[in-house]
């Protein structure tokens, strides 16, 4: 059997990891400024996860969501604590597309309504209605396409009172810094702005931060930079540092109904201790405060070296966007192939830079030795 042909990949297998290193099956080492996609929060196989995590599996990986689940619980309360939002409650499941299509499902609920607002370039995932959120033509299917979604202006809080004056949408879901968006960013004025105008017209708030949470931006949510609170907020990618896992977080305003969302995997006890070792790691090396101190140092370097081709540098934290006035897929190659750096990308012109929170300044330094070289 052949393996269906939908990624276009580079020519490298990746063995072993470290921090943020990775060697490929030859041994070549790489500088990973992508984290596996934004994925690798704790840095790839910390010894405090791999301990964790092996003695989970060798104790019990899994059993269902039919019996107490005391990591689930400890997991709740520890993510309650570090991220500020102690009288949320948790739904744990495995993927990012999956936590933003129960958020949607409980909005629904909630006020009845069918009608999502999202922002232009905006990307929530692969399944029905995330994708149909998802303001990329050529990833929705016909069958995905059913008139539920309006995408708006980033930052045009005009566009969006005029829709939601209309009294009939159910959520709003934005990313503060949209990734595959190519890095761009919601205004202070315009989030607070959107939490009024859902308040005044029941409409949910759901920010998914799949990538833009967890610590990346410098502060455990994106949106906290923000002074909001969203009544749903979405995590992934780096929940787990790499096990397959997601968390919807659910304002006190929602009220649990037994069989109203369900799951098979998700939550089980290999996914929570990894998670639990990852706000571990999180909490003793600091992370979050690193992101914001290391990712700060990395974009003043970018700005301040007037680097050719690089017309303008954004982000927060370590999820940064290098803005380029020539395609990025020479460059990215090339650091991959010469360089051997691995960074992200977006559209057509934009180099994403979402490393393992860890990233030291000497390895943000030698980032920017590694990518001079190929500009
Ligand atoms: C902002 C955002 N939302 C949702 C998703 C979908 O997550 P997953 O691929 O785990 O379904 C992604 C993935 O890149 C993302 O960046």
């Amino acid at each position: 059997m052949e393996l269906f042909d939908v990624y276009p990949l580079f020519d490298i297998a990746i063995a072993r990891g470290k921090g943020c290193h990775v060697w490929d099956d030859k041994g070549q080492e790489y500088l990973d400024l992508y984290g596996g996609h934004a994925v690798i929060s704790i840095g790839h196989c910390h010894p405090h996860y791999v301990d964790v995590m092996t003695k989970q599996l060798n104790t019990l990986g899994f059993y269902s969501n039919s019996v107490q689940n005391p990591l689930q619980k400890q997991l709740a309360n520890r993510l309650g604590k570090i991220s500020g939002y102690e009288d949320y409650s948790l739904f744990l499941i495995n993927s990012g597309a999956e936590a933003n299509e129960n958020a949607f499902k409980l909005a629904s609920f909630y006020n009845g309504r069918t009608r999502i607002l999202s922002i232009e370039k905006a990307f929530h995932g692969r399944t029905s209605l995330a994708v149909e959120a998802t303001n990329n033509p050529k990833i929705i299917a016909p069958i995905n396409n059913n008139g539920h979604v309006t995408y708006l202006p980033i930052n045009d809080i005009n566009a969006w009172e005029k829709e939601l004056q209309k009294g009939d949408v159910c959520a709003v879901i934005i990313e503060c810094i949209q990734g595959v968006g190519g890095i761009r960013m919601v205004t202070k004025d315009f989030m607070k702005g959107i939490l009024k105008l859902c308040d005044k017209y029941n409409t949910v708030l759901i920010c998914d931060e799949i990538q833009c949470g967890y610590g990346r931006s410098g502060k455990f949510f994106a949106h906290q930079h923000f002074d909001i609170k969203p009544d749903l907020i979405t995590v992934a990618k780096g929940i787990a540092n790499g096990f397959p896992m997601s968390g919807l977080l659910i304002s006190p305003k929602f009220t649990p109904v037994y069989g109203q969302l369900g799951t098979t995997f998700g939550g089980n006890h290999l996914a929570c201790a990894g998670a639990l070792a990852v706000l571990d790691v999180m909490e003793d090396e600091k992370l979050v405060e690193n992101a914001a101190e290391v990712g700060t140092y990395l974009m003043d370097r970018l700005k301040s070296e007037k680097l050719p081709h690089v017309v303008e540098v954004r982000g927060l934290g370590l999820m940064i966007g290098i803005e380029l006035d020539v395609p990025y897929k020479d460059i990215r190659t090339r650091l991959v192939k010469e360089q051997h750096c691995f960074t992200g990308c977006a559209g057509t012109n934009v180099l994403r830079l979402l490393p393992p929170l860890c990233l030291t300044k000497a390895e943000a330094d030698d980032f920017i030795e590694r990518f001079k070289a190929v500009l």
